[in-house]
């Protein structure tokens, strides 16, 4: 079997691992991939967003699965394109991506779903929605409807921000149409959790809950990231927990999404946020999350290749995964100045050394290589998951190796997990 993954980062390097291990597969394509993906499966210089592109190059290779990595090339309706080709590709259709592609979409179908989720007003009148600031109060949430790189989203302290984030996002237009509606919410306290599960549809198989940190600073501050590290399994929510979860928010969301024509298929990833009041959905993602996928993934003891099919085909219900005890944590290497600007080129130093330490796993994310030579070429530059029993030994694992490696300018947060290392993980 030939597979297709579409991106470029880290959670692709995981998904081409993975898929690479299958005895059903005989060869993994990465388009574009990254120097990381190089040695595990052959990457084709094609962007993810160049849909036409793809599909010709699905179709004259005679590729038999193709997985979607990002959401972009989702909400662009690649699903769509490649069913229409007679292609089979993992990932839901254009009209499905709207739970995440609009905020606006996914909060109305929760809501009449009876899903628990943040009180939320939306507007696409600023004077309107700036008089709902004034009345509110801070702090306040306020995010843009559409696609907006992880950046659409402020929790504002004091209404002069909210306000401001306002006239950005419907005045100056900054995150262009996605902000012609915007949302305005309730801000919850407590702790958020990744929820996974594969749905073909009908059927729900979750995948091991974890948590990622989102912001650059340690003590979780500073501007959001696409994400600083991330831990498996999680104490934030207990088996009797995720259940309620699939129950309560992800069985009835599938089928509202089914009652409103735009079956998902794919990856369903719900965001949550978890407190003495209950289980609340603060986002729905129409794909893996990067980097809750690098410390997921290697705990799946499954061939991955069974859900992805079984997606496609609609036999999810046949489907069980199992999975391994092991704590497995990440921690991301970062550009000087990322998620600012930064520099690229530079080159990794020690990446063979700590590959090779025990436990550990290196997915690469913005890496290219270059005459045998592994240079930078993003923000996020390499996951480092460290493997244990425990989530320090994990976590020690992880910075042990990351000793090993350099590269000019490089950072990376030393307290990943620190909301949880206190208390006792179960693998239960
Ligand atoms: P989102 O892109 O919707 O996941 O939002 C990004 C981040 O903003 C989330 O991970 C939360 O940390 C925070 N956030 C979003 N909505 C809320 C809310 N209603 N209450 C508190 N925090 C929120
Ligand atoms: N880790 C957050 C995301 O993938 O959206």
């Amino acid at each position: 079997m030939k597979v297709l993954v579409i991106g470029a980062g880290g959670r692709e390097h995981t998904l081409a691992w993975k898929i690479s291990q299958s005895h059903l597969v005989d060869q993994v394509y990465c388009a574009p991939g990254n120097g990381g993906t190089v040695s595990i499966a052959q990457n084709i210089p094609i962007k993810a967003d160049d849909l036409p592109g793809l599909l010709k190059f699905a179709l004259e290779e005679r590729v038999h699965l193709t997985v979607v990595g990002p959401e972009q090339p989702l909400a662009a309706g690649i699903v769509n394109l490649f069913q229409s080709a007679g292609l089979k590709i993992f990932g839901p259709t254009k009209e499905a991506a709207e739970i995440e592609s609009s905020k606006v979409f996914c909060r109305n179908l929760l809501k009449d779903a009876g899903v628990f989720q943040p009180s939320f007003r939306v507007f696409d009148d600023q004077s309107l929605a700036e008089q709902w600031v004034r009345e509110q109060g801070a702090p306040i949430v306020i995010k843009a409807d559409g696609l907006a790189a992880g950046k659409g989203v402020t929790v504002a302290d004091s209404i002069d921000e909210a306000i401001i984030v306002i006239q950005k996002m419907m005045q100056e237009k900054v995150f262009g149409e996605a902000g012609n509606q915007i949302l305005i919410e309730e801000k919850l306290n407590g702790q958020e959790a990744s929820f996974h599960c594969f749905v073909d549809g009908e059927n729900v198989v979750p995948l091991v809950a974890s948590q990622d940190h989102k912001r650059v600073g340690e003590g979780d501050i500073g501007p959001n990231t696409g994400g600083m590290g991330a831990y498996s399994p999680t104490p934030v929510l207990s088996a009797e927990q995720e259940q309620t979860v699939i129950e309560t928010i992800i069985k009835p969301t599938v089928q509202a999404l089914k009652k409103a024509g735009k079956e998902f298929k794919g990856m369903l990833y719900a965001g949550l946020m978890i407190n003495e009041q209950g289980i609340f959905v603060i986002e729905f993602n129409c794909r893996f999350g990067d980097p809750e996928t690098q410390v997921i993934i290697p705990r799946m003891a499954t061939d991955i290749m069974i859900p992805l099919n079984a997606c496609v085909s609609g036999t999810l219900d046949t489907v069980k995964l199992e999975w391994k005890k092991s704590v497995a944590a990440c921690v991301v290497l970062a550009s000087g100045g990322y998620p600012g600007s930064y520099e690229t080129g530079k080159r990794i130093i020690g990446l063979n050394i700590a590959k090779s330490m025990p436990d550990t796993l290196i997915f690469h994310a913005g890496t290219k290589m270059l005459q045998g030579t592994i240079l930078t070429t993003g923000g996020r530059v390499l996951n480092v998951v460290g493997i244990g029993d425990t989530l320090s030994a994990a976590l020690n694992t992880a910075y042990a190796s990351i000793r090993r490696m350099q590269f000019e300018g490089m950072f990376f947060r030393k307290d990943i997990g620190f909301r949880v290392l206190n208390e006792a993980i179960t693998n239960d």
